[in-house]
């Protein structure tokens, strides 16, 4: 049986802190009209002290989840496309699996730059339509604010912070990812990097004088880039998904600066009522804007059941991508009721002591004498045998319905039929 990838949950967490382009002028040599005239931005919010690219991907996979009514433990892959991990390693994803107390996931980071939550949508995709998962986070979150240089207008004023995820699933109803193409050219990496920090160059007193461990950017090149292969690459995902352009219902850009999302919307011939931008409010989130924007969209009632969704991102790497998405579920969206999301509460409450536990566990293991630790985790020779474990049942019926249940059980969530096109008269065709 054929599976389709759906977008069955959303979500998006964005700091408290808005940091305005007047704001800005006053600490460099910039001004409002500047930044207004040549990107579209007028503030941007960076992350406060106490929030992390994994705090921000937790608060936003958490949203995401409640809203496709899916247990923690049903996920098979959390994918975190960010740029600014919390660490090299270990990934951002596995800190977002322990937090969420995701049991059964695999987890990983995906470095893709701005067109990470593309690439992350189009693996998640391939994973379920391969079978090898149900269920799959995908998040793209970035802390920007942490690697730019205060001293560096031409990169400062662009960027910001926050956090969107997606929840796909595996459905036998046609539609969710139609198509995705994706897209790179390494010989153009220079030109949007963050040189120091990484094997090439690691950390040292030089690297740190040189103000190299923050984000540089030939704005130029990566805007003749982007305007080069924004709607060409839009345009081969929809040949691909069989979606011709003037059926695109919305248009989801990376919000990087109006005139390539302008020049782009003219490529494909797409009036400015469907193409979505938010990057007024929250500059280029980088791996974030996408799946920001998208809950946006959603948030203000622009996305219907079966619309045609075209998402596309271009960034360092250089990489490219888009995806062409059949939106299945029924909208609007039913705000879940608050003793659901109390008994979510719970449920992550109760993955905070299953993490602790662990960790309590392994320093407990640490201190037992060699022969005691053998009792302690009996090697797979010593373990007996487990009774055989029920069959288990397709992550669809695991579902939750209303709100009834937090656990996962229930009903499966509805994913309306694609509408059937009208039938071509003989004279019309
Ligand atoms: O996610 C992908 C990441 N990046 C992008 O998509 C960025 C793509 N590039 C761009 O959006 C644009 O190239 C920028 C917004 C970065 C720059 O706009 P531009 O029209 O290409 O400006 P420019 O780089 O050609 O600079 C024009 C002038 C320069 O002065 P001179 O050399 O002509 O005297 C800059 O020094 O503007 C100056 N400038 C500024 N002036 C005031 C650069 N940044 C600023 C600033 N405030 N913040």
């Amino acid at each position: 049986m054929a599976l389709y990838a759906h977008i069955v949950g959303w979500g998006k967490y964005i700091p408290e802190n808005a940091v305005t382009n007047d704001d800005i002028a006053k600490i460099m040599d910039t001004s409002d009209e500047w930044i207004r005239s040549r990107t579209g931005i007028g503030q941007r919010y960076f992350a406060g002290p106490h929030e992390t690219t994994a705090s921000m991907s937790i608060a936003a996979a958490r949203l995401a989840l409640d809203r496709a009514r899916i247990a923690p433990s049903s996920i098979d892959l959390i994918i975190v496309a960010t740029l600014t991990p919390e660490h090299i390693f270990p990934a951002t994803a596995c800190l977002v699996q322990d937090a969420l107390g995701a049991t059964h996931a695999g987890a990983f980071d995906l470095s893709a730059a701005c067109s990470g939550f593309i690439y992350g949508l189009s693996m998640g995709s391939n994973a379920i339509q391969s079978g090898a998962a149900k269920v799959v986070l995908v998040i793209g979150a970035e802390t920007l604010s942490r690697v730019l240089d205060i001293e560096d207008r031409t990169t400062y004023p662009l960027f910001g912070d926050g956090a969107g995820a997606v929840v796909l699933q595996a459905h036998p109803t046609p539609g969710g990812v139609l198509s995705y193409v994706l897209g790179s050219d390494g010989s153009g990496g220079e030109h949007l990097n963050i040189p120091a920090g990484g094997s090439k160059l690691p950390t040292s007193q030089h690297t740190i004088d040189n103000r190299l461990h923050y984000v540089k950017m030939n704005g130029r090149e990566v805007y003749r880039f982007a305007t080069r292969v924004m709607g060409k690459v839009s345009k081969e995902a929809c040949e691909r998904a069989g979606v011709p352009l003037n059926e695109i219902d919305l248009f989801i850009p990376h919000q990087a600066n109006i005139r390539i999302i302008e020049s782009a919307s003219k490529f494909l011939g797409i009036s400015s009522d469907k193409v979505f931008t938010n990057l007024d409010r929250y500059g280029n989130t980088s791996a974030a804007s996408v799946p920001i924007a998208l809950c946006e969209a959603i948030e203000q009632g622009r996305v219907s059941t079966n619309d045609k969704i075209v998402m596309v991102g271009f960034g360092g790497g250089l990489t490219w991508g888009a995806a062409v998405v059949q939106w299945g579920l029924p909208m609007p969206y039913k705000r879940r009721q608050w003793w659901y999301r109390g008994l979510r509460w719970l449920v992550y409450r109760q993955a905070r002591l299953r993490s602790i536990w662990l960790r309590w566990r392994r320093q407990i293991e640490n201190k037992l004498p060699e022969d005691e630790q053998k009792d302690f985790l009996p090697s797979k020779k010593e373990a007996k045998p487990k009774p055989e474990k029920p069959v288990k049942e397709p992550v669809e019926q695991r579902h939750s319905d209303n709100g009834r249940s937090a656990n996962g059980a229930g009903k499966p969530v509805e994913i309306a039929p694609p509408e059937p096109k009208p039938e071509q008269t003989v004279e019309e065709k």
